[in-house]
């Protein structure tokens, strides 16, 4: 199975780099199931109901958020109102959070796929549950309990040691474990000790001319004025679709892949 996971869509730039690149991206490398990160889809913070929809619409099987999930609050009520929806918030959100942190899914073929996240706590003014204990104690069992083929944990996290020591702690029990959040990819995907495919940070799906998808005037401004004003805006210029490819089947090692296409990051890798 192949499996695409692309990191943080940001505003429109994002979205019409998928909207225009992710079926010919899914037809060029064989994709099976399509993971995207939209925690800063709609205007730079949070997803609406309309946008979650239009991802779906292009091609994605499930959306994830992050520290901005709610950022657009009417979500909440979509999520409600939708019950079937493919979202998956981090599982380490408090209990009282909407949403769900993972979501079992099942492919054309019958396999099985774990799709979750869990927030890291470095650097993140948020309430959070210990990510450890959450995926110890809510995860590992899902795995094993469900039969499930093939797992991805999303650790959206802003220090990558904080990455690297949930990756490598649970090295062996997913398929992939890779971070978002940071919007800048690193170069360190690689498969680990016992299996498990990681990368630090997929990066996000955005203008890279830019302060991590931001106009870089503004953010520039408010970096010198040590404020928080003027406000920030995504970038406007063609984006970069940022993310990896992981392929995995059962008995055989599994390999993964950083991609950058479109932008000023792109790598010429859809010719
Ligand atoms: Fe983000
Ligand atoms: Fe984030």
């Amino acid at each position: 199975m192949n499996f695409l996971i692309i990191g943080d869509v940001v505003g429109r730039s994002g979205r019409n780099a998928l909207q225009n690149n992710l079926k010919k991206i899914q037809k060029k490398f064989s994709i099976d199931f399509t993971i995207i990160n939209g925690e800063n889809s709609a205007g730079g913070y949070g997803i609406t109901g309309k946008i979650y929809e239009d991802i779906i619409s292009w091609g994605a099987n499930a959306v994830t958020l992050g520290n901005h999930a709610w950022k657009k609050e009417e979500i909440i009520t979509y999520m409600q109102d939708n019950p079937d929806h493919n979202i998956i918030r981090p599982l380490n959100f408090t209990e009282d959070s909407p949403g769900q942190g993972y979501k079992i899914f099942t492919h054309s073929n019958g396999e099985r796929i774990l799709v979750s996240q869990v927030h890291g706590k470095s650097f993140i003014d948020l309430p959070l549950s210990n990510p450890f204990e959450a995926i110890d104690t809510k995860l590992l069992s899902i795995i094993n309990d469900h039969q499930i083929d093939y797992s991805f944990l999303e650790v959206h996290a802003e220090v990558t040691s904080e990455k690297n020591g949930i990756a490598q702690n649970y090295d062996g029990k997913f398929t992939a474990i890779y971070g978002t959040h940071v919007h800048i990819p690193t170069m360190d995907a690689r498969v680990l000790d016992k299996g498990t495919c990681f990368q630090t940070d997929i990066g996000m799906t955005g203008d890279y001319n830019s302060v991590i998808g931001m106009k870089k005037e503004n953010a520039i401004k408010r970096m010198r004025s040590e404020s928080n004003i003027p406000r920030l805006e995504p970038a406007e210029g063609e984006a970069t679709i940022s993310g990896a490819i992981i392929c995995s089947n059962k008995g055989q090692k599994s390999t993964i892949r950083s991609i950058q296409i479109g932008g000023v990051l792109d790598r010429n890798l859809l010719s």
